[in-house]
């Protein structure tokens, strides 16, 4: 049985263009966005503005269930964060807190404490979700998995391009080595550890433009039948 409302999950490891190809996705058919990593990495960012240890779980999940959080549009069509009114836009994206979130992410009590707000993303006309257990355990009746991959340089390339797009100062070295550090903390903790599902699609971006990407997923959603027009 797959779910009333059309879920398409994109998993994958960070840098693999997850975030990208699931906006462009959903822009074009009309469906709502889970940016899943921002939940992890806004618990990672309250914890430090709150003071709470990575370690105190019991802490760690009252402030997840009490995540006062919003999620809007700039007039440019940008994605902006606001955590209890403030916008976090920049400060979620930042490397520090993606280790954090890599952090929180491996503690179940955190995740459990999320799951109910993953699923109440999925509202009509549809959704499209990315992170790393979307296929798995947050909807595991999606009608559609994508598991998106890329090589551990090229996904550090692109990850140092978004930082200098944003005026961080970063080095290659610092960046890949944040990423394989990241892929280890997400493939070997012991709840939802990153890999790929059996019924998912395995998608190898590695010197792909993500037009073409964009295109074979849509071709696949359209496969499967998932309602592709806004009508
Ligand atoms: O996708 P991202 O880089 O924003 O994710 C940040 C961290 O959150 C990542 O290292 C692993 C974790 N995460 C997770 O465990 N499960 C998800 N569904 C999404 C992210």
């Amino acid at each position: 049985m797959s779910h009333a409302v059309p879920v398409i999950a994109i998993d994958g490891p960070s840098g693999a263009g997850k975030g990208t190809v699931a906006r462009r996705v959903a822009a074009a058919l009309g469906f709502h966005t889970l940016d899943s990593g921002a939940l992890y990495r806004l618990v990672g960012l309250s914890a430090l503005r709150d003071q709470v240890a990575l370690t105190d779980e019991p802490a760690l999940v009252q402030l997840t269930l009490a995540l006062q959080l919003r999620f809007d549009q700039s007039p440019t069509g940008a994605q902006r964060i606001w955590l209890d009114e403030q916008d976090v836009t920049e400060a979620v994206r930042s490397e520090a807190a993606g280790l954090r979130a890599s952090q929180v992410a491996a503690l179940p009590s955190v995740r459990a404490a999320l799951v109910t707000r993953q699923r109440a993303c999925a509202v009509v006309p549809g959704l499209v979700a990315d992170g790393r257990d979307m296929g798995s355990m947050i909807f595991p009746n999606a009608a559609l998995k994508i598991f998106l991959t890329a090589s551990t340089e090229e996904r550090a390339q692109r990850r140092l391009a978004q930082l200098q797009a944003q005026t961080t100062p970063a080095d290659l070295a610092t960046v890949t080595a944040d990423i394989v550090r990241r892929d280890h903390q997400d493939a070997t903790r012991a709840v939802a550890p990153l890999r790929p599902w059996p019924d998912a699609v395995q998608i190898d971006t590695t010197g792909v433009p993500v037009d073409a990407v964009v295109a074979r997923v849509l071709q696949l959603a359209v496969d499967r039948g998932i309602p592709t027009s806004r009508g």
